[in-house]
């Protein structure tokens, strides 16, 4: 039997067919449609209803970057796109005949991750999507953690810099505001205006007019001393993060997906120095593995189905 997964991401939609193994079967996508939240009931409307033309499926699950309720259903709150207590899947059921979840697209990706990708040989497993926010997803025990409310592990929204920078979420101070693509962002930019190591930054953004995420992911893959710089910075907080994250929840892995992470070894090995040095009980507390995402793109998409079958009783 096959599930459908639907990832909202802030540029795509992406939607796919999914088998019980995980594999994607078929697979489409369209630009997020910008503005009106009906407009992306629209696009993932018509995406379920292309992909489960003329097959057999079990249920859809869509994945939505946001605070999402323990009947997996209304999205209480979305940082980064306007949803305020959407009853997301209530309307798309209306609309189909097929039962629905609405996931968090972090606990998404990482169930992903921990079924077939990089967690798939522990138990115990912290996933952070860097991305234009910082997602979480927890596994413990082999089961994936929703909190009592169901917007739990939201582990770029713990606080890392007391009365730190304004966030998305209402808050001051969140991790993603100092471990997200849009930090890296503004962290080239505070380097290209010191100039220095900053200074082929500041040479890039003054020809292009601004510095993009292209940008940046370009000046790292050649090397550049700012761009790097800036991961390194990156790295550090996240590193910090995990160190907390360790106290309390104690993964055997911890595994980074979103678009930075393409960045490979170059941000594991920040994350994993300032980690060490701000580990409780270092030298002691044995060591958790630090991993990149596998699945990556296919992730969100993988995961939502996976956990929309979970939840319809075929897994
Ligand atoms: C949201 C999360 C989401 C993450 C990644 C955060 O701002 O609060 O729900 O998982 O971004 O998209
Ligand atoms: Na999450
Ligand atoms: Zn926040």
């Amino acid at each position: 039997m096959h599930a459908i997964g639907i990832d909202i991401g802030g540029t795509k939609i992406a939607g796919a067919l999914v088998d019980e193994y995980g594999t994607i079967v078929r697979s489409e996508r369209v630009p997020t449609p910008a503005g009106d939240s009906v407009l992306i009931e629209d696009a993932v409307v018509g995406m379920i209803r292309s992909l489960s033309d003329g097959e057999d499926v079990v249920a859809a699950g869509v994945a939505a970057a946001g605070f999402i309720d323990a009947a997996q259903s209304t999205v209480y709150y979305a940082p980064n796109i306007n949803w305020r207590n959407e009853p997301f899947r209530v309307k798309l059921e209306a609309r189909l005949e097929l039962p629905v979840v609405v996931e968090n697209d972090a606990n998404a990706a990482g169930w992903a991750e921990f079924r077939y990708g990089a967690g798939r040989l522990y138990s115990d497993m912290v996933t952070l999507t860097i991305g234009t926010g910082v997602g979480g997803a927890i596994v413990a025990s082999d089961r994936l953690f929703r909190g009592g409310f169901g917007a739990g592990a939201e582990l770029g929204h713990v606080r890392i810099v007391p009365d730190g920078l304004s966030c998305g979420c209402g808050a001051r101070g969140c991790i993603e505001q100092y471990g997200s693509g849009r930090a890296l962002l503004r962290m080239a930019n505070e380097l290209a205006d010191a100039g220095g190591i900053g200074q082929t930054l500041a040479d890039v953004r003054r020809r292009n007019g601004r510095l993009s995420g292209k940008d940046v992911a370009v000046l790292i893959d050649a090397g550049d001393g700012g761009a790097l710089a800036a991961l390194r910075q990156l790295g550090h907080w996240l590193g910090q993060a995990c160190a907390s994250f360790s106290a309390v929840l104690d993964p055997q892995v911890f595994v980074f997906g979103g678009g930075v992470s393409v960045a490979g070894d170059l941000l594991l090995d920040p994350i994993r120095s300032s980690f060490l040095d701000h580990l409780p009980a270092r030298g002691y507390h044995p060591e958790p593995d630090f991993l990149v995402a596998e699945l990556v793109n296919d992730a969100g998409v993988v995961g939502a189905a996976d956990l929309a079958r979970l939840r319809a009783g075929q897994g």
